[in-house]
């Protein structure tokens, strides 16, 4: 393993687990100030992370009510956060759907100038029912073809952009979105909740970048971890007890539905038989997949509340309950293994939770001489040379 790990720090207000807003002492009340998000970034930049990572999900959704979503758009927070914490970056999702390559070059060449250079894309092929209405209800294209699509959006967005270009990233899982991300990213999210399946991953992606005549030392796997953190293992426990408990149905619901899958009308004590995803699900189709293999693992008297005690927060990412040390273990025994080359930490609860991940597991992973950057790809060569054109 060559270059220094990426991390990149999930952003969210008050965590990533679905529970975490109703957590006493949660930030919610300060889920409009842009100051939270700065202190979050500092917090971050102080822990040797590299960069932060926007998710967005545009458009409304009924079932959003039991679901917390910042009032931001990502780019101009991420530009605010970036001018405020010189020390880090951020990697920020556009829709190649949704947008036009005139305004993707120039959202994020503005972001790479703002931010010092360090600015990603996360290149999504936005397919979900509930944006496709926040934009008059136009009709999507299908799953493959979105992919298709893509590729004459990411050439056309490359072509007005100099050497100096934002980092490309994807987060394809399916077929057509491997190719796609061996096609074009040198930053590959995935979601693989074991070593094994990550290590799998990200040599098959390597693989195929080197089909396309790519350099596969041009791309990085990172896949995310859910990290919950506790001075003990069985006080780490009691934490994501406590959290899982907070998740309502309606929560429960809404994660599920964004992959495709439905909850039964008979609710969380339903027996579990199967995760099946709805064929005509046009968003993320993948996930289903994952979260039918863990599905599988719990047992015959499975329940869907058991499956959700499982995947809330990590949502078929690797999750990690213990203490620091513990963690910072796992996450070197990944890079060891050459399972990735980097993570997006996602942190169970916040601010508390990256606290405790920047006091008690990024002092463990400075060995690997994380911090201040370090991490963040420089580019050797042109975005022709890179990409070749096959
Ligand atoms: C770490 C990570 C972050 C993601 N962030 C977003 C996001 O912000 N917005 C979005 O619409 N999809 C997001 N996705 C979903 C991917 O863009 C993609 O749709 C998904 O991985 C399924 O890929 P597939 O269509 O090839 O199956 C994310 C996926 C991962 C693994």
């Amino acid at each position: 393993m060559s270059a220094i790990p990426l991390l990149l720090g999930d952003m969210h207000h008050s965590g990533d687990h679905e529970g975490a807003w109703r957590l006493p002492g949660s930030p919610i009340e300060r889920l409009s100030d842009p100051s939270y998000y700065v202190e979050v970034a500092r917090t971050l930049a102080g822990g040797g992370f590299d960069g932060i990572f926007f998710a967005d999900f545009v458009g409304f959704d009924p079932l959003v009510k039991s679901v917390v979503r910042w009032p931001f758009e990502p780019t101009t927070l991420a530009a605010a956060v970036t001018a405020a914490v010189p020390d880090i970056g951020a990697v920020v999702t556009g829709s190649t759907v949704f947008a036009t390559p005139e305004q993707l070059a120039a959202t994020y060449r503005t972001l790479g100038a703002v931010s010092g250079g360090r600015a990603g894309w996360n290149i999504v092929t936005t397919g979900a029912p509930a944006t496709a209405r926040s934009f008059g209800d136009v009709a999507v294209p299908e799953h493959d073809e979105r992919y298709r699509l893509a590729e004459g959006v990411v050439r056309e967005v490359l072509d007005r952009w100099g050497a100096d270009r934002p980092l490309l990233v994807q987060a394809g899982a399916s077929e057509a979105g491997r190719q796609f991300a061996a096609r074009f990213a040198e930053v590959v999210f995935i979601a693989a909740p074991t070593l094994e399946a990550a290590r799998a991953t990200r040599f098959d992606l390597r693989r195929r970048a080197a089909d396309f005549g790519r350099d596969p030392d041009e791309l990085r796997v990172l896949p995310g971890i859910l990290t919950i953190i506790g001075p003990t293992a069985s006080a780490a426990d009691e934490l994501r007890r406590r959290l899982n408990a907070l998740v309502t149905e309606h929560a429960a619901r809404h994660m599920l539905g964004m992959y495709g899958v439905e909850l039964p009308g008979s609710g969380l004590d339903t027996p579990l038989r199967e995760v099946v995803l709805d064929g005509n699900h046009q968003g993320i189709r993948s996930r289903a997949g994952v979260l039918d293999t863990i599905a599988r693992g719990i047992g015959d008297a499975a329940t869907w509340r058991d499956l959700i005690d499982r995947i809330a927060g990590s949502r078929g990412h690797l999750a990690v309950a213990g203490t620091g040390e513990h963690i910072a273990t796992v996450m070197n025994r990944w890079l060891e293994a050459e399972a990735c080359d980097g993570f997006v930490v996602k942190f169970a609860h916040s601010p508390a939770g990256m606290h405790d991940f920047v006091e008690t597991v990024a002092p463990r992973l400075t060995g690997r001489g994380i911090g201040r950057g370090n991490g963040w790809p420089v580019r050797q060569r042109s975005a022709a040379q890179s990409f070749p054109a096959t």
